[in-house]
């Protein structure tokens, strides 16, 4: 797969995470949906975690049992570091999602720019094979890439471009029946730099048998 753990170790150990072009002071969108469709006691799992902040909002508020997950041990590390004493509020996985078993259920599930590196067939089944074993039945996955007219390529790295309609017919491909789209929001995120980078946002439920 392209852009392995060596890959995103080297990233993170390059730059401050606020120097990165998915860096987001505040995660608005995100937090957004993730406070429509969570609650305090509930498990929740940010997949690809990186440096983002939503988690450190998320233990203010009160919300938890928190996990976050990432391929890279420099991206956690980040988080770890500016989380402090909190850190011990977060449970840390260091896995590739494409290989990981989860071993119980979250309630909502949210990915923000790590789907859209899955460009092979295979790690994207491998992906929504982990999503359909970790969510529970109901459950939310929050999943957000670039959008059509989004960049072609993140971190160096080629993406898959999706509008919501094309990530709902994706899923659908490979867990037919499981889930439905509830609600899906564009959103023009701004870089460091100050270039525009468009996304999309989709929310989806998973179904109960
Ligand atoms: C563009 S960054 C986004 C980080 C974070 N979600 C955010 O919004 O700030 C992509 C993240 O996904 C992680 N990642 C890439 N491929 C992965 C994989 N196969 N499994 C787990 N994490 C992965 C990278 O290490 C990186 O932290």
């Amino acid at each position: 797969m392209a852009g392995g753990q060596k890959h995103w170790d080297d990233v993170y150990g390059a730059r401050s995470e606020d120097a990165l072009t998915w860096f987001e002071a505040t995660p608005a969108v995100s937090l957004d949906l993730v406070r429509d469709h969570l609650q305090p006691g509930e498990p929740f799992i940010d997949i690809g975690v990186g440096a983002s902040r939503l988690v450190d909002v998320l233990i203010d508020e009160g919300f938890g049992p928190l996990t976050v997950l990432d391929l890279s041990a420099a991206a956690l590390a980040v988080s770890r570091q500016r989380l402090g004493p909190r850190a011990d509020d977060v449970a840390w996985i260091e896995a590739d999602i494409t290989t990981w078993e989860p071993d119980r259920y979250y309630a909502v599930w949210h990915d923000r720019a790590v789907f859209h590196f899955l460009t092979a067939a295979e790690d994207r089944a491998s992906y929504t094979r982990a999503l359909s074993a970790a969510l529970r039945p109901g459950g939310i996955a929050i999943i957000a890439t670039f959008a059509d007219d989004g960049p072609e390529k993140c971190s160096g790295l080629p993406i898959a471009r999706y509008e919501p309609e094309d990530l709902a017919r994706e899923l659908a491909r490979l867990l037919p029946g499981q889930f439905e789209t509830i609600d899906a929001r564009r959103h023009m995120h701004i870089t460091p730099k100050g270039n525009r980078q468009s996304f999309q946002y989709s929310v989806f439920r998973k179904a109960v048998p």
